[in-house]
């Protein structure tokens, strides 16, 4: 996918220019610098607070690193990370200095990128990028792109606050054309669905499952939690070469924690951001009937790891799991069309579900658009679980 040679001249201005090349190991220190000024330090993922991880990533075969220099000073940065199995990548870690922000510069960047990435002659089908919303500028620069919105994350990430960000996706058409059409929803999740069908021209009507609430579950398990990340990325490596996990599929997030049953009958692979405390489940070894009860396990251990939110995809063509996310009180929140392909060769929409231990607050967003949208949708779903959970006001004493 990455064949060829990423280098371009973009203007800065009437006479200036700028040069946007691949990035070099040797540029690990000025790049880490450059985060940290405009993060004041405070960058959440371990690709900037480990010099490691900064390093191993740009030499990593499937990331493109891109660097905007300006009289040889580094002044933007943008990377492209890639799946090869689901021809899916992801846009992220855009940066601009202060001082040359406004003049188009990180839009030409990536618009630069994407004309040789979505080259008919290469397989990448979609992109997809995750927008803070602390500004309105990554979604609107993203939508200038031809990206559309296809959900929220609520307060997934903590820079000096708790933040949301958006979740924006470029489908190439022949895409859309291999796709899945009639999703398997349940009715809680059917409005995410009808804001993707607008938003993405989707002609397919979904159809909606009528799944009661699960079977009461089994006795709960205290997970032993196992936080190696190299031991657990050897397990996990392990289990999949096995053909023992199920819900395995989360691209780009690499797993750090390992939840245990006492009798190892039991593993969740969890991917963790120790930074801010953002978590992903990235796969389950188990026989267990009762996910919903599962899912509240692995909740319980998260809060004594000190998480703070959690999200796991669930398919749009599996109504029995979205019910049980919902009834383990995680919330629809994005809508992923043609997301992962089959074994059949088509692709399949996703939803992400996310659970926050925190009160959620929305102070100081900026959200336009589609988004605001989700948001509302996500919002209607906490507050229907909310009076799901209430007790029966009308028959106990009333407190209003
Ligand atoms: C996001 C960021 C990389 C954008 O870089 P940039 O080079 O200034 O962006 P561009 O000039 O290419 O902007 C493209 C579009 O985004 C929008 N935009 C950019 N800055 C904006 C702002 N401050 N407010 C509102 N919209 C803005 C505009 O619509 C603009 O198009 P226009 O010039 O035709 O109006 C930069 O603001 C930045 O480094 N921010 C801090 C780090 C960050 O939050 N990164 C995003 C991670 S998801």
């Amino acid at each position: 996918m990455l064949r060829g040679r990423f280098h371009f001249k973009l203007p800065l201005d009437g006479e200036s220019s700028c040069v946007l090349r691949q990035a070099r190991v040797k540029d690990c220190d000025a790049i880490r610098a450059l985060y940290d000024d405009i993060y004041g330090g405070a960058y959440p993922l371990e690709l900037i607070r480990n010099p490691d991880v900064t390093r191993a990533t740009i030499a990593d075969a499937n990331h493109l690193w891109m660097l905007l220099e300006a009289d040889a000073r580094a002044v933007g940065s943008v990377l492209f990370a890639f799946d090869p199995a689901d021809f899916i990548g992801k846009v992220y870690g855009a940066v601009v200095r202060p001082e040359l922000r406004g003049h188009d510069l990180m839009q030409l960047a990536i618009g630069a990128c994407m004309k040789r990435l979505f080259a008919e002659s290469k397989p990448l089908d979609i992109l997809y990028a995750t927008t803070r919303t602390v500004t309105p500028a990554p979604a609107r620069l993203v939508t200038k792109l031809g990206f559309q919105n296809a959900g929220v994350f609520p307060n997934c990430h903590k820079v000096k606050t708790s933040e949301t960000h958006g979740l924006d996706v470029y489908v190439r058409s022949r895409a859309l054309e291999n796709r899945l059409p009639h999703p398997k929803l349940v009715a809680e999740v059917a409005g995410l669905y009808e804001i993707a069908r607008e938003t993405f021209g989707l002609a397919d009507e979904p159809t909606i499952e009528d799944v009661g609430p699960p079977n009461p579950g089994s006795a709960s398990l205290r997970f032993k939690v196992l936080d190696d990340p190299a031991l657990v990325a050897r397990l996990y490596a392990e289990r999949l070469a096995d053909r023992q996990l199920r819900y395995c599929f989360f691209p780009f997030h690499e797993p750090h924690v390992l939840c245990q049953s006492a009798d190892l009958a039991h593993e969740v692979f969890l991917h963790k951001n120790a930074a801010d405390g953002y978590a992903a489940i990235l796969g389950i070894k188990s026989d267990r009937a009762d996910f919903s009860g599962l899912l509240d396990d692995v909740c319980e251990a998260s809060g004594r790891l000190g998480l703070r939110y959690i999200e796991v995809l669930v398919s749009a063509f599996d109504p029995l799991k979205q019910r049980e996310a919902l009834h383990a009180r995680f919330l629809p929140c994005a809508y992923f069309p043609a997301m992962k392909v089959t074994p059949g060769g088509q692709r399949m929409d996703y939803l992400v579900f996310s659970r926050s231990f925190e009160r959620l607050d929305f102070t100081g967003i900026e959200l336009e658009g589609t988004g605001r949208r989700y948001l509302q949708a996500f919002m209607k779903c906490w507050y229907a679980m909310l009076l799901a959970q209430a007790p029966d006001f009308e028959a106990q004493d009333k407190l209003f």
